[in-house]
């Protein structure tokens, strides 16, 4: 079978009557950018998949406008940590009593995703009805953003869990997660499950996982929008690739309300005042990147890293910043990289099998690319796809892959769960849509 047929059968097999679980076993359930981009890959050849998958995500929208990170549709899966008893999302009046779901967020994709549909599907009206019912719910979801993330008003929000980044082992978050003490009491006890069923080298260590548990427990205890969180939350963050995504999102929505003729004021104001904070607060010269900012120690977190170069993605760099970040990216390939890690390879904190500490993510690698022709830099750009598609191509499917040319060549599988949903549907939006 050619790759592009496995990826198409990946899916249908990931498929569950309406949404995508991203992989079985390891993940049962639905996750909210994985869903994004399992809509933008479907959304090339089967439409209607796409728009439930979408229609799917958003049934799981709080009232407060918030769209959780992950939706249990099923209530009687067991094989997942934490599960919807856990995290108990319902201690929110505005959490939906189903599907159930969990008290935190994730990158802000539907924007960008919805507007990719609608411009490939401009014939289509039904396309047309579809965003204009969810056009209102997308802007719910960025204003909770702004009203109970942004206490400064900086139109930059900020994340209190590391799995809202998406990145949730990266080594950004390691020094606030190491400042968070865990003595016996001070979180209930639990039992994972992800170290069953993947190989425990390259999932995150248990003083991680501790301290994942004990800020869900905090979010719990201020039902999880509360004010409080912000003034109590040991881990208080602005990332940068998340303001990123939710500018490039911003963006997608202007655009839309345009075609669609929608009132997009509000959007408007917000995007301005991120904007305009953006680049001050998060640019860092000596490492010629974006960074993320920690509001509770007030500082930048001082890393290389991949959410360094989503703000391509979203037209945000200057064309001599950006032309920093494209030479830093040659230079890797240059030096017998696949492109592109997730973290600096020249860090100590480098650690080329562990998640998200140094191996190359699919969905990273569409976004970077997408950012890369955004300014002209084509020979990278497609490198970044030439080279996922040749590791998918040599070792399958897999959620992510180490990123040294050299350890790829003696390998035979990637990293982390196999039959990855997008890890497919990056790889069929890659190679058909563009
Ligand atoms: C892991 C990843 C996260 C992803 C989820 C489901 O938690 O870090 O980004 O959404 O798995 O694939």
């Amino acid at each position: 079978m050619r790759d592009l047929e496995i990826a198409k059968q990946i899916i249908q097999n990931n498929w569950r009557d309406g949404f995508t679980i991203p992989t079985s076993k390891l993940y049962p359930f639905q996750w909210m950018w994985d869903s994004g981009f399992v809509a933008l890959g479907t959304s090339t050849y089967d439409i209607n998949m796409s728009l439930r998958e979408i229609e799917n995500m958003f049934s799981g929208q709080w009232e407060n406008g918030m769209l959780p990170h992950i939706l249990f549709h099923s209530e009687k899966e067991k094989t997942y940590f934490p599960n919807y008893d856990f995290w108990n999302s319902n201690i929110n009046e505005g959490a939906p009593n189903f599907p159930k779901s969990s008290g935190i967020t994730q990158p802000a994709v539907f924007g960008f995703i919805l507007n990719d549909i609608l411009k490939n599907h401009w014939e289509n009206e039904d396309v047309k009805a579809f965003v204009k019912k969810i056009f209102p719910k997308l802007v719910k979801y960025h204003r909770f953003l702004y009203k109970y993330r942004d206490p400064n008003q900086e139109g930059l929000f900020f994340i209190f869990h590391p799995w809202e980044s998406g990145r949730d082992n990266s080594p950004l978050w390691d020094d606030a997660m190491d400042k968070i003490k865990i003595h016996p009491g001070s979180i209930p006890n639990y039992q994972r499950r992800d170290t069953s069923i993947a190989d425990a080298d390259e999932r995150p260590t248990k003083e991680q996982y501790d301290r994942y548990v004990y800020l869900l427990e905090l979010g719990k205890k201020y039902k999880y929008d509360g004010k409080q969180i912000a003034e109590e939350s040991p881990f208080l963050i602005q990332d940068n690739m998340m303001n990123a995504i939710l500018i490039k999102s911003n963006n997608s929505l202007i655009e839309m309300a345009d075609d669609l003729k929608l009132d997009s004021n509000e959007v408007k104001e917000w995007q301005q005042l991120s904007m305009s904070n953006y680049d001050r607060k998060f640019w860092n010269e000596d490492l010629e990147t974006y960074v993320g900012f920690d509001l509770r120690y007030n500082k930048q977190l001082l890393h290389r890293e991949i959410g360094g170069l989503i703000p391509l993605f979203a037209d945000i760099p200057d064309q001599a910043k950006a032309e920093k970040m494209n030479n830093y990216l040659q230079n890797l390939s240059d030096r017998g990289y696949y492109l592109c890690p997730s973290f600096d390879v020249d860090s100590p904190k480098f650690d080329s099998k562990r998640y998200w500490r140094g191996p190359i993510w699919p969905q990273m690698n569409w976004m970077v690319h997408k950012g890369l022709r955004q300014y002209g830099f084509n020979d990278t750009a497609d490198k970044v796809k030439s080279d996922l598609n040749e590791l998918i191509h040599k070792l399958g499917f897999f959620e992510y892959f180490e990123a040294q040319k050299q350890v790829v060549d003696n390998l035979h599988r990637g990293y982390g769960g196999d039959n990855f949903s997008w890890t497919a549907s990056s790889y069929i939006h890659l190679n058909t849509a563009e």
